[in-house]
């Protein structure tokens, strides 16, 4: 709701592996009961927004693992491999007038609850694919899925003072790794240092959360909050203690086992609660900003031009990264809904390559129609080989069909064949396995 008024907005869920965070956040299904906090926030925002008309919505989404930024809506990564393509981290740059950005990261347009979906979704298969491909735990990865709108509303003023002006909010949803063995707050030396090394970005987010809470019980702005020591705490500077009505969501869990764990969990969302941030109607900063890094760069060049361009890298390279910035803020959403759509096809036809079941109804439109192939399907009869993850929200992700016929599994494109499944992983062969179906049911 906040969010429809023009108010930046975030949620995080915190707690211990296997507590229920993705749960929560995600869900098991798109739609129906089993659907978590980001479809439902989606749909709310789609529904809220068909009053006004002209709402245009944003969504990005990024896995932040060992302190490197993953573009998860980015068709490549889905794009196999056999293991030697590595996934393209991206950089965090900070620049003075925006604060913290990702450079070069995919922000699409979605027209519908329907595209918003199909990029979670597409995401969610990314997540898995790099989970594999990078053997790493996915439950030591965080996920922050960014929905930017932006929609015209009555201006403040009364009477004729009543201009209409254009107001821009962001939702961040954030899924954060496993919080066990960070311990911040024992702040105990050798768990510290363990937690600190295996999760920098948590340890860091404890610390600015307890910084931040000293900060708004003694009502001094002193306190030094350390963001800049994490890619995580970086980007969530604002949600954190600035312009945002942010919640967190605490995930226990209910075993006496895990005692020691939800009496940390239970600790560190108080301290949470204790901050107070200040949020306010974003009126469109676009055009200001814009026309504020003109000036900018026509000063940086006047002043490069004067000191003959010769030792100053440095300012060249704030000319060219102001440059950046207003060519992506200057970009309609018209542009960026074509980049949407662009960036679906080609997730489809790379999950095609790599015979995985797509976003189900259109690859199953796509397939050559054989007899007791996809298209016939409706009773989910056709076998399938899907993928097991540590991770259970990973598990069932990717649905790999087995068409009547032969069908080479393994992770060289040129010596599996035609129809093949492409799978990566330590120990897979160019040509792994060989798998014969026949048709008819089951
Ligand atoms: N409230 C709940 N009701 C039913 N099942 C749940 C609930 N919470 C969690 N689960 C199930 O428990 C398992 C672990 O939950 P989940 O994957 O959400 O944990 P997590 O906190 O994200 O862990 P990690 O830190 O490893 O990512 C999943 O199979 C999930 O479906
Ligand atoms: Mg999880």
């Amino acid at each position: 709701e906040a969010a429809l008024q023009g108010y930046n907005t975030c949620i995080f869920a915190y707690g211990q592996t296997g507590s229920g965070k993705s749960h929560s956040m995600v869900g098991t299904e798109a739609e129906g009961e089993g659907r978590g906090l980001v479809p439902r926030v989606l749909k709310r925002l789609f529904e809220g927004g068909s009053t006004g008309g002209d709402m245009t919505v944003d969504v990005s989404m990024i896995e932040i693992y060992n302190e490197r930024v993953y573009d998860l809506l980015d068709p490549t990564v889905l794009r196999n491999t056999g293991g030697r393509h590595k996934s393209r981290s991206l950089r965090v740059r900070v620049h003075p007038k925006t604060g913290a950005y990702v450079e070069n990261l995919g922000v699409l347009g979605a027209a519908s609850i329907g595209e918003a979906l199909r990029l979670l979704e597409l995401g969610s298969k990314a997540r898995t694919i790099h989970a594999t491909n990078m053997n790493a735990a996915s439950s030591r990865a965080h996920t922050v899925f960014t929905v930017r709108l932006s929609q015209t509303k009555p201006g403040g003023g009364s009477g004729e003072g009543r201009e209409a002006v254009r107001v821009t909010s962001k939702v961040n949803m954030v899924d954060l790794a496993g919080s066990e063995r960070t311990k911040a707050t024992g702040a105990a030396g050798q768990r510290l240092r363990e937690g600190a090394s295996i999760n920098k970005s948590l340890s860091a987010l404890g610390k600015c959360i307890s910084a931040l809470a000293e900060e708004a019980s003694s009502g001094k702005s002193k306190a030094h909050v350390p963001f800049r020591e994490s890619t995580l705490t970086l980007m969530l500077r604002e949600s954190l203690g600035g312009n945002s009505r942010t919640g967190m969501l605490a995930a226990i869990s209910p075993s006496a086992r895990h005692l020691e764990e939800t009496l940390s969990t239970l600790r560190f969302a108080s301290r949470a609660k204790r901050i107070v941030c200040r949020a306010e109607v974003n009126v469109d900063p676009t055009q200001r900003l814009v026309s504020e890094l003109r000036e900018e760069m026509q000063m940086l060049k006047q002043a490069l031009a004067q000191s003959g361009g010769g030792e100053d890298g440095a300012m060249a390279a704030q000319v060219k990264q102001s440059q950046r910035i207003v060519k992506d803020l200057e970009g309609t959403w018209e542009q960026r809904h074509e980049a949407t759509l662009d960036s679906l096809g080609e997730a489809k036809r790379n999950m095609r390559l790599m015979g995985l079941e797509g976003a189900a109804e259109a690859t199953a439109r796509d397939l050559p129609s054989v007899p007791g192939s996809l298209q016939d399907d409706a009773r989910g009869q056709i076998p399938r080989l899907v993928n097991l993850n540590a991770d259970p929200m990973l598990s069932g992700t990717l649905a790999f069909c087995i068409l009547p016929g032969e069908t080479a599994v393994g992770s060289d494109p040129g010596e599996c064949g035609g129809s093949r499944v492409l799978i990566s992983g330590l120990g897979v062969a160019g040509r792994h396995a060989l798998l014969r179906g026949w048709p008819g049911p089951g």
